[in-house]
């Protein structure tokens, strides 16, 4: 597995075809960053066409189905994207648990869907801005990890990375402190190690997302255990996105 600095944009329910030329010029890009691992999460509609023009990114889905087919109007499955040309699956983000009622029993069921079709998966979990305020975020964020994640990955450790975004952060402008994210990615990583053991739980990414921009990156990416960034407003044009590969790099443009 690559250890490089892992940055997704998780493009929301933004893009039409005008923005095609945005992914090529985010492609183009990272090819001359190959110290950063770049993946953008489109919309559907334009997985395949940005696939097609993707010769160094990675293409990703922002859900999926749990299911393989049948009579589920307006959904798609973990299949159908993957042959559409995404690589990844991002599952269980907040605006999906929150804006269309999932449960982490179904954000499992869907990763084992997607897990099972050959996509890699960004699960992710994060706090509403109560329980932060209570200090209970960390009990939060592991019980949700407890119920999303199957018991055992088998061989599947690889293709899994973690993504912790607090719901207040999200497109808010406000981040948690360098050492609020450094304590919860570290208890994520001993959650991951107690679950699945030393080979497979180390080496499961933890990305950081909310209110990632060109100038928080670097400070934030510099925290240990954040092995990257999902990053949603600022992965809209390739100018902001690709300042934040720059920062992952820490300013290598090779
Ligand atoms: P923003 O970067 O816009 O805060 O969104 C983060 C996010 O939700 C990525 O999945």
């Amino acid at each position: 597995m690559s250890l490089r600095p892992y940055i997704v944009g998780n493009w929301k329910m933004n893009g039409t075809r005008a923005m095609l030329s945005e992914a090529r010029a985010i492609d183009r890009a990272a090819q001359r960053y190959m110290k950063v691992e770049v993946a953008v999460a489109p919309p559907y509609t334009l997985i395949h066409a940005v696939h097609r023009e993707a010769e160094q990114i990675a293409v990703g889905a922002q859900d999926c189905h749990p299911g393989t087919d049948g009579p589920h109007t307006g959904d798609v499955s973990a299949a159908m994207v993957a042959d559409a040309g995404a690589k990844f699956v991002i599952l269980g983000h907040s605006e999906r648990r929150e804006g269309h009622g999932e449960s982490s029993e179904e954000v499992r069921a869907k990763l084992e869907a997607a897990i099972e079709a050959g996509l890699e998966v960004i699960l992710c979990c994060g706090e509403p801005e109560k329980t932060r305020k209570s200090g209970e975020q960390e009990e939060y964020v592991l019980d949700q990890l407890r119920a999303s994640l199957p018991d055992t990955l088998d061989q599947a450790g690889e293709r899994l990375s973690v993504a912790y975004e607090p719901i207040w952060a999200i497109g808010t402008g406000r981040t948690p402190t360098l050492g609020d994210i450094g304590a919860m990615h570290a208890s994520i990583r001993t959650f991951l190690v107690e679950r699945f053991g030393e080979q497979d739980g180390s080496q499961i990414r933890i990305l950081y997302g909310g209110s990632v921009k060109p100038d928080n990156a670097r400070e934030i990416l510099a925290v240990a255990e954040v092995g990257g960034a999902l990053v949603g407003g600022a992965s809209l044009t390739a100018d902001s996105f690709m300042n934040i590969a720059l920062a992952a790099g820490e300013g290598d443009d090779q």
